[in-house]
């Protein structure tokens, strides 16, 4: 029989959107790996340091779950913007170091943040409309609006400034179809964290040009050098916010897939202007958390003792230290800004330097090929030529990791230069 022509087919935005993750970019390196190699693989390209023995979440947290559990309240659906102890319990936590209160209504559970990221660039999305992200940045932003067409735009992070937001820059790009920027606070990739000051004149500039601000502060709190967090929403009354968040990486359990979004705005501009409504309407059609993971939250929150967070921060200061001494070792790498927060540290080649590499894509092929180390290339957080490192993870591995990048380059440098 003659068949007619088939009518459907694979959507082309997708695929486009989903080439730039940065599991994508990890699964091609380790491809390129030599099972040869006799030594243990050291990744350092992820951002999940919870398989490390050190980095094992708070015995308070488990217990949070099991008596969830063992309560038998949490086995139904739940609301579709989360069970009210929960979002009391977030809005609580978040008022603790705010000018005005949150109420259990400003807050909306998700399914991890990044539930919280895509949920946010909907709710904003319409016809012709841009939004602004940071470079380097956090790739699933890109991915979430290829996949919904909203345009992005991209600002610079300035490296001689302390990675902080080129705002002169903000103002060029901007224009009246620009509904929102991001800013990723303490930063990933970059390991930075803004100054109060700084993020005033976010909220400044944002509020000149009339666009609200979306802050991801997923690593909240995990700071351990001289600049104190500060969260977005101390500028609710300037510029209304979206404050994303997520118990993934202060509570070192990403798999548990609980998230948050909340509306830090006490001027109420996020519901006059159907923001929140539209918050609302996407929930209504998505998935959420787990019952039992959203019932567990208050006791998470409130139980986890100050010795777990003093003890993960002291480790990653120590991580962060020994990756940037060793590092300043190196020729060939160096590193713009020692990292005061999160998990990660961005280093750039200096490929004049260097003999028979390319770029940052090939020095991570390369490096993964002949030193079993994963990095991850800048390319893939928008910085070509420069290299995500990620400290969070044992001492040990951390140090033999480093030892191996060494050798690397200096196996590379240029004789004649
Ligand atoms: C890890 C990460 C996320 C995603 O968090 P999940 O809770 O694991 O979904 C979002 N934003 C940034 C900047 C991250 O590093
Ligand atoms: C949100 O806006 C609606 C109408 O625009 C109004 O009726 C309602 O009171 C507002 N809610 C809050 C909490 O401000
Ligand atoms: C979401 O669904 C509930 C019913 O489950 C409905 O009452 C509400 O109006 C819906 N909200 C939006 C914004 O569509
Ligand atoms: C690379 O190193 C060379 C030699 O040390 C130096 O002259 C040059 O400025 C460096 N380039 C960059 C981009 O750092």
């Amino acid at each position: 029989m003659e068949s007619k022509r088939w009518c459907f087919q694979g959507n082309q935005d997708l695929q486009k959107a989903s080439a730039i993750t940065i599991g994508g970019v990890l699964a091609m390196l380790r491809g390129n790996l030599n099972k040869d190699d006799p030594r243990p693989l050291i990744p350092l390209g992820h951002g999940d340091p919870s398989c490390f023995p050190s980095f094992r979440t708070a015995a308070a947290a488990v217990d949070a779950i099991v008596t969830a559990l063992q309560s038998h309240e949490y086995n139904s659906y739940a609301p579709i913007v989360g069970v009210l102890p929960a979002r009391r319990a977030i809005a609580d936590h978040l008022n603790r170091e705010l000018p005005y209160k949150l109420s259990p209504d400003d807050v909306y559970l998700t399914v991890g943040c990044r539930q919280a990221i895509e949920i946010s660039l909907a709710a904003l999305n319409r016809p012709g409309a841009n939004i602004l992200l940071p470079r380097p940045g956090f790739p699933t932003y890109e991915a979430y609006a290829a996949s919904k067409n909203l345009e992005v735009r991209h600002f610079d992070l300035l490296p001689d400034k302390d990675w902080e937001v080129d705002l002169d820059g903000i103002e060029a790009l901007a224009d009246e179809n620009t509904v929102a920027m991001v800013i990723i606070n303490p930063g990933n990739p970059c390991g930075n964290v803004f100054s109060y000051h700084h993020l005033k004149k976010v909220a400044d500039t944002a509020r000149k040009l009339g666009i609200l601000v979306i802050a991801d502060e997923v690593y909240d709190h995990l700071t351990f050098g001289s600049t104190p967090f500060v969260p977005m929403g101390v500028f609710g009354s300037i510029v209304p916010v979206l404050t994303l968040g997520a118990i993934s990486k202060r509570w070192l359990v990403p798999g548990w897939r609980l998230g948050w979004i909340v509306t830090t705005d006490p001027n109420g501009i996020l519901n006059q202007t159907g923001v929140v409504k539209s918050i609302t309407s996407i929930l209504n059609i998505s998935q959420y958390p787990a019952t039992f993971i959203q019932g567990a939250v208050p006791r998470i929150i409130e139980n986890t003792k100050e010795d777990f967070f003093t003890k993960i921060i002291g480790m990653l200061r120590e991580a962060a230290d020994i990756c940037c001494n060793t590092i300043d070792e190196i020729p060939c790498i160096s590193c713009p800004k020692k990292p005061e927060g999160g998990m990660f540290v961005v280093v750039k080649l200096n490929l004049t330097m260097m003999e028979g590499i390319n770029d940052d894509v090939d020095f991570c092929m390369k490096l993964a090929n002949e030193e079993n180390v994963l990095v991850l290339p800048g390319a893939a957080v928008g910085m070509k030529n420069y290299v995500r490192i990620t400290f969070a993870c044992e001492l040990s591995s951390l140090e033999d990791g480093l030892t191996r990048i060494k050798a690397f380059c200096k196996r590379h440098i240029k004789i004649n230069q």
